[in-house]
């Protein structure tokens, strides 16, 4: 049978994301972000997000069908995220998802937001081979996982203990001075920039032997270290190198991510590693992940700039995966599970 033709929503935080797949093909993907109406508070308002949401749906599936060339009737099934995120903001899809699987008739499937940063690197390529280690890093994760199968059998190796990655990038983002959201910002600005101008710290640094947190993350001392480093140079009335800080701080965050991943993939014999969600869109990590991958041996996939970062492609492909493997749909009974592990 033919590949199914799958519509996924994503409206877990700022980003109102509709794609359609069909199977691992990408034939539509439209992203409407609230990002900006955030941007003056320092981070996400739920309220505004939720709002915005529900403004910014009848516009994106509109588009989204007219990018893929298919109408709603020629869908096989409809994937949305019902958490973790937003409460607000996740009800207006899965409210949205559910009106649309009752009018047409079709089966919808309920899935998890952070899976799906995961799902989004079979998008375009080959299948994935499993065992593989994934990495997830987001706003609001930092995940080291053993999947056995994305849609059945994910095993959490370890994650962070204080601060999300793209957290601290956020918020060092806004102790130099610049916008939310920061992961981008820190990119631009340390062009030019010099990575061991500064040597902050490696947050729980490899240990040696299999040890209690040996793939966990910690990214808020690392925080306070540029927090301090950067109030005495400001004390001390110098101009503030904001290029070397900024190049410095992404090094130990991306050293730390990649030092780990690569571990677990050594001392589980696993020679593979996927990496997904917003902090992947970094330029830096994904020039270390490669360099290091290769000469490590281990085959790496990583999502395309536009798949890494919230978007309904991934949603949709996740879906696809659910019904090619024949799972039941998750009927129409569940709701919005901001807390989902
Ligand atoms: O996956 P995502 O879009 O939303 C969540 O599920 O959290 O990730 C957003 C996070 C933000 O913290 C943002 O600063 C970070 O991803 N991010 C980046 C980059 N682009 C986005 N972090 C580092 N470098 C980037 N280029
Ligand atoms: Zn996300």
């Amino acid at each position: 049978s033919a590949a199914p033709l799958v519509l996924g929503i994503e409206t877990s935080c700022d980003e109102t994301g509709i794609g359609i797949v069909r199977g691992s093909e990408l034939l539509a993907n439209v992203i409407a972000s609230s990002m900006e109406e955030h941007a003056r508070y320092g981070g996400v308002v739920p309220e505004i997000a939720a709002r915005a949401h529900l403004e910014a749906f009848g516009p994106t599936i509109t588009a989204a069908l007219a990018e893929a060339g298919v109408t709603l009737q020629d869908l096989d099934a409809i994937a949305v995220t019902s958490g973790p995120g937003l409460s607000g903001a996740l009800m207006v899809g899965v409210g949205a998802a559910k009106a649309l699987a009752v009018s047409l008739d079709k089966p919808l499937y309920a899935v998890n937001h952070l899976v799906g940063h995961v799902g989004a690197d079979v998008i375009g390529g080959e299948a994935v081979e499993y065992p593989t280690v994934a990495l997830l890093v987001s706003g609001g994760h930092t995940s080291l996982l053993l999947v056995r199968d994305l849609v059945s059998d994910v095993e959490l190796l370890g994650e962070t203990i204080d601060d999300a990655a793209g957290e601290a990038f956020d918020k060092v983002a806004r102790l130099l001075g610049l916008p939310y959201p920061g992961g981008p910002e820190i990119d631009r600005a340390a062009i030019g920039g010099d990575p061991a101008a500064i040597r902050f710290p490696r947050g729980l640094s490899l240990p040696k032997d299999m040890q209690k947190h040996r793939y966990d993350f910690s990214f808020s001392g690392l925080k306070t270290a540029v927090a301090r480093w950067v109030e005495q140079k400001r004390d001390s009335g110098e101009e503030l190198p904001v290029a070397d800080v900024a190049a410095s701080f992404r090094e130990s965050v991306v050293d730390v991510l990649v030092t780990k991943a690569i571990a677990a993939c050594r001392d589980l014999g696993v020679p593979r590693l996927l990496l997904g969600g917003g902090v992947v869109a970094n330029a830096r990590l994904r020039q270390v992940a490669e360099e290091r991958c290769a000469a490590a041996g281990i085959e790496l996939r990583i999502p395309p700039l536009t798949l890494c970062t919230d978007n309904g492609a991934m949603i949709a492909a996740l879906g696809a995966q659910l019904v090619a493997a024949g799972h039941p749909p998750s009927g129409l009974g569940f709701g919005a599970d901001s807390t989902l592990p």
